[in-house]
């Protein structure tokens, strides 16, 4: 992912400012003396910047006294003085950032400076000097991705013949300076991906000069300004922030080509005609509050893109959308249209590439027979009324990348012509119908390592030979049978590969080596396969998730699984897997998260090393026949006992680019945006006496230790109270004995406990009165004995919790326990608890509802879901920050080079 990027960004990087610096050199080339006083002051704006590799290295050189020649200076050819000064053309060589340091004040000696180029070089977020301010002839200004921080100085709106201004990429804060609205030369203004906060100044709705702003990707609220004088303004950009108004705010605007007001809290009518603009050609609207219906696109005869995805806008598409005839990009997805898209809609749009109709009530109904004038490279129609029988239309559509018509009511065979694929597909998604038949043997070629995912249909039959390379296969829940032999045949670009919950079975063949570098999630769970694991899944040294579950896997847990270091997700439950719980699980698989080795037949005692797992927060180990004491290190499970921090533990992603040597710097990068996609982890808990599925944000909150039905004795170690963000405990059906840990109600979060069949004896401690959220108690069947401490919630739980404890009295049990009652220590809190109760159900009521629709969770396009693009990437430290944006701008322009032009 990371080299992706990082060649990507090289490519952009060479072809898009590399040779600038070249050129300024020759055209210095004629005999051009440099003034002493400004060689004096680079030398000493050199002196504040930290060159460690010397690239500045003929600045200040006995060899070259004309700082005119020096690498990144540009002179005016008649007076001599230094006019331009740009020192990114490192980038081509390294792109990493090579200069550090500071501004030094020392440029105000280079009064004659018309152009700055500092982009890239790291100021360590230092402030950006105001004193920038005072160099009255800069007419470009550009100091992007340069790890600025502090607020933007309002003094820059002096320079009075600035043209150009980029201050994109910082760290910038504070709000924009009022003085930037009214600035009458500027014509571009980059001020995005900073953290500017506050409202936008009024003064930027009569901006006269302004043709370019952007402002998009920082935290601007407030209400839009009404653009009345932006009468030159052709673009305007003011994606992801939190700001509110009507689309009839941009109606001064005449001029405008380009419109991104994408991830806003923009509202009104969308089929209000005042605000409508009608030279637009890019209009991105997407994640706003828009609603009504859709306007009469006849006003919006020259889009090319439109991107009205995630509003509320509802009603019919109107016919006049197939007059749009420039429009290559059309997103209308997760809004709440609906009707029928029929040939009318797309009668002269013959331009069209990109198609997604995703989450609305529309049908498709298009005819074969009819005209169809484009040829698509991405159609999404997840959720739109494709069915009931297989689209035929798409017959047509030769050369697409992306095919999605997932969950499209289609209940029918698959024609043949159909896996006739196309050489570029990069992902095909037709899971979730009612889709029958078997697959054929595909003998497509592509060019690269497509995602393709048949899962939760009526397909049987073998899985046939698929020797072509993929980069990701779902098969999950559906009638498949025979056996896996055909793996041996996959290309080894395979990196997840789902096969659950089918009739798959024979025993597992030991190819998994081919897979060694590629396989990131393997789920076999729920199917009939015997034998032991193949000792060849411990080459798998990428592998993050591991799902066995529910087979008739025999044998002991190969020792060569301790070399996947990488696993974060085991689950090896149901099946019959013997032998002691192995010492290395703990010594060297020290990432997992969740770890499954439930109704197996497991003996021996509970291995200590088991508690190194410090990143545990799932432990199942019920009904095997362990014996022993429970180790006294369980407090040693630090995720146990502290809250999760965000980062999402519970997803694995892919790109289809795996496999793919990272492009040459010095040729044009082949390869375009390219898909990621997520699978998201599932696992099966017994929960609160029943077994259900946890998924996504679920399993992410879950903390659960399951010990029970196994001959584990002794005492419960008080150390486990030490896990206080614990959920979930269930040790019954054990032989424990002694008394339930006094200070159990330092387990605050415990929803779910579960003591039952064992031998504790004592008083129920006080303590448990306090555990707010419990909302499922099991104390069966122990020799407890004395009051049920009164007047707390303990009394809510039905009697069957506390019954087969002879020596246990009062209420739910008992009416009386025949000495009077002890003070009520806890009464009046009632009303709280309730309370309390209620918000974690709710809290928890999303918990596993996801199963049923998305076992596997692909996030489709990484590159064109800019949403959810932003948030993956918002994660990773500012460094790769700084790759992505770069990189996200080349898309952005070779999306419209490709695409708009
Ligand atoms: C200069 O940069 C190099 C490499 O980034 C770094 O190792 C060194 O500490 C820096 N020196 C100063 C004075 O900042
Ligand atoms: C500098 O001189 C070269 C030729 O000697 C000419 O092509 C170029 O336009 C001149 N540049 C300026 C800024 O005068
Ligand atoms: C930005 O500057 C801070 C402070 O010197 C430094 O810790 C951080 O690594 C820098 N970030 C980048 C991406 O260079
Ligand atoms: C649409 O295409 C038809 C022919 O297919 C043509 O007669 C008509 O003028 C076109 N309409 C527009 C708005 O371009
Ligand atoms: C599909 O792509 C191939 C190769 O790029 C091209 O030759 C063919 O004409 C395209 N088909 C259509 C219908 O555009
Ligand atoms: C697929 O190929 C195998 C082996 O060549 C053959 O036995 C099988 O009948 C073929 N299946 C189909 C559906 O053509
Ligand atoms: C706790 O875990 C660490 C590794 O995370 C391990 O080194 C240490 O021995 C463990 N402590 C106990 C008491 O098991
Ligand atoms: C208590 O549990 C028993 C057995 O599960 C059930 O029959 C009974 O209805 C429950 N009583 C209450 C009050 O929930």
């Amino acid at each position: 992912m990371m080299h992706v990027l990082v060649s990507l960004l090289l490519c952009i990087l060479f072809t898009s400012i590399g040779f600038r610096t070249l050129g300024l050199k020759e055209a210095d080339a004629s005999m051009s003396f440099c003034i002493e006083k400004e060689r004096q002051a680079l030398l000493d704006f050199k002196a504040n910047i930290n060159d460690s590799r010397g690239l500045l290295y003929d600045w200040g050189s006995q060899k070259e006294l004309d700082c005119c020649k020096w690498v990144g200076v540009g002179c005016n050819n008649h007076t001599g003085h230094v006019i331009e000064l740009d020192i990114t053309f490192y980038v081509v060589v390294d792109p990493y950032r090579v200069f550090n340091g500071k501004i030094s004040p020392s440029l105000l000696v280079l009064t004659q400076l018309q152009y700055l180029n500092l982009n890239y070089i790291d100021f360590q977020l230092n402030p950006l000097p105001s004193f920038l301010g005072s160099l009255s002839n800069l007419q470009h200004l550009h100091i992007s991705l340069a790890n600025l921080s502090g607020p933007i100085p309002h003094q820059l709106a002096n320079l009075s013949n600035l043209l150009h201004l980029d201050l994109s990429g910082n760290h910038f804060q504070g709000s924009i300076p009022f003085s930037f609205g009214e600035w009458t030369s500027l014509i571009y203004l980059n001020l995005s991906q900073n953290q500017l906060r506050g409202a936008i100044p009024k003064t930027f709705g009569n901006c006269s000069s302004l043709v370019e702003l952007d402002l998009s990707q920082n935290l601007l609220n407030g209400s839009l300004p009404k653009f009345i004088g932006c009468s030159s303004l052709t673009t305007l950009s003011l994606a992801y922030n939190s700001l509110h108004g009507s689309m009839t705010d941009f109606k001064g605007c005449t001029s405008l080509k380009k419109l991104d007001i994408s991830s806003n809290f923009v509202s009104g009518n969308m089929s209000n005609s005042e605000g409508q603009l009608s030279n637009l050609e890019y209009l991105d609207v997407s994640h706003n509050s828009l609603n009504g219906s859709m306007p009469d696109f006849t006003i919006w005869h020259s889009l090319l893109f439109l991107d009205l995805s995630n509003n509320q806008v509802s009603g019919n598409v109107p016919d006049s959308l197939g007059q749009v005839t420039n429009l290559r990009f059309l997103d209308l997805s997760s809004n709440s249209l609906e009707g029928v898209i029929t040939e009318v809609h797309f009668l002269n749009l013959t331009q069209l590439r990109y198609l997604d109709l995703s989450f609305n009530s529309l049908a498709l109904d298009l005819s074969i027979n009819g005209r169809i004038p484009f040829q698509l490279s991405t159609i999404k129609l997840q959720s739109c009324k494709v069915g009931p029988r297989f689209p035929e239309w798409l017959k047509t559509q030769e050369n697409f990348t992306h095919l999605d018509i997932s969950n499209a009511g289609i209940s029918d065979g698959v024609p043949d012509w159909f896996w006739d694929l196309p050489v570029e597909l990069e992902f095909l998604n037709i899971s979730s119908n009612e889709i029958e038949g078997t697959l054929p043997n595909m003998t497509c070629s592509f060019n690269g390592y497509p995602g393709m995912d048949f899962s939760n249909n009526h397909f049987r039959g073998r899985v046939p030979l698929v020797s072509f390379s993929l980069a990701a296969l779902n098969l999950s829940r559906n009638k498949f049978s025979g056996t896996l032999s055909f793996i041996c045949n996959l290309d080894k670009t395979l990196t997840f590969l789902d096969l659950s919950n089918n009739s798959l079975s024979g025993s597992l063949p030991d190819c998994w080596m081919k897979f060694q570098k590629t396989l990131v999630v393997l789920n076999l769970s729920y199917n009939n396969f015997s034998g032991e694991v193949p000792s060849s899944l411990g080459f798998l040294s990428n592998i993050e998730a591991l799902y066995l579950r529910a087979n008739k896997f025999v044998g002991e847990v190969p020792m060569s699984l301790s070399n996947n270091k990488r696993l974060r997700f085991v689950d090896l439950g149901e099946n019959k897997l013997s032998g002691v719980i192995p010492e290395w699980i703990g010594e060297e698989l020290s990432e997992l998260y969740v770890l499954v080795l439930g109704s197996n037949r497991f003996y021996g005692s509970l291995p200590s090393q088991i508690c190194w797992l410090y990143n545990l927060q799932l432990l199942d180990l019920s009904d095997n026949g362990l014996s022993g004491d429970i180790p006294r290190c369980f407090d040693n499970f630090t995720s146990m006992a502290r809250e999760s921090v965000g980062d999402d533990i519970t997803s694995h992603s892919y790109s289809s680019f795996v496999g793919i040597i990272p492009c040459d710097p010095h040729r044009p990068c082949p390869y375009g945006p390219h898909v990621e996609a997520q699978f998201l982890d599932n696992a099966w808990v017994t929960w609160k006496g029943t077994e259900r599925s946890f998924g996504k944000s679920g399993l992410q909150l879950l903390k659960s230790i399951d010990l029970s039905r196994n001959n584990l004795s002794g005492k419960v170690p008080h150390e486990i109270t030490g896990l206080y963000e614990l959920v979930s405990l269930n040790v019954s059906f054990n032989k424990l004995h002694g008394e339930v840990p006094k200070d159990i109600g330092l387990l605050r979060h415990l929803e779910s406990l579960d003591l039952s069949n064992n031998e504790f004896s004592g008083h129920i401690p006080w303590s448990l009165a306090q555990l707010n959220f419990l909302s499922y108690l099991d104390l069966s069947y122990n020799n407890l004995s004395g009051r049920i401490p009164a007047g707390s919630q303990l009394q809510r739980f039905n009697y069957t919790s506390y019954s087969g404890n002879p020596q246990l009295c009062g209420p739910p049990l008992t009416p009386t326990c025949g000495f009077p009652p002890p003070p009520a220590t806890v009464v009046g809190k009632k009303d709280v608890e309730q309370d309390e109760d209620d918000y974690w159900k709710s809290y928890y009521i999303g918990m596993g509802t996801g199963f049923g629709v998305g076992f596997w969770g692909i996030c489709g396009l990484l590159i064109l879901n800019r949403r959810w693009r932003y948030f993956f990437f918002a994660s990773l430290s500012y460094i790769q920050d700084w790759i992505y944006v770069t990189a996200v701008v080349h898309f952005h322009k070779s999306l419209e080079s490709l695409d708009l032009s």
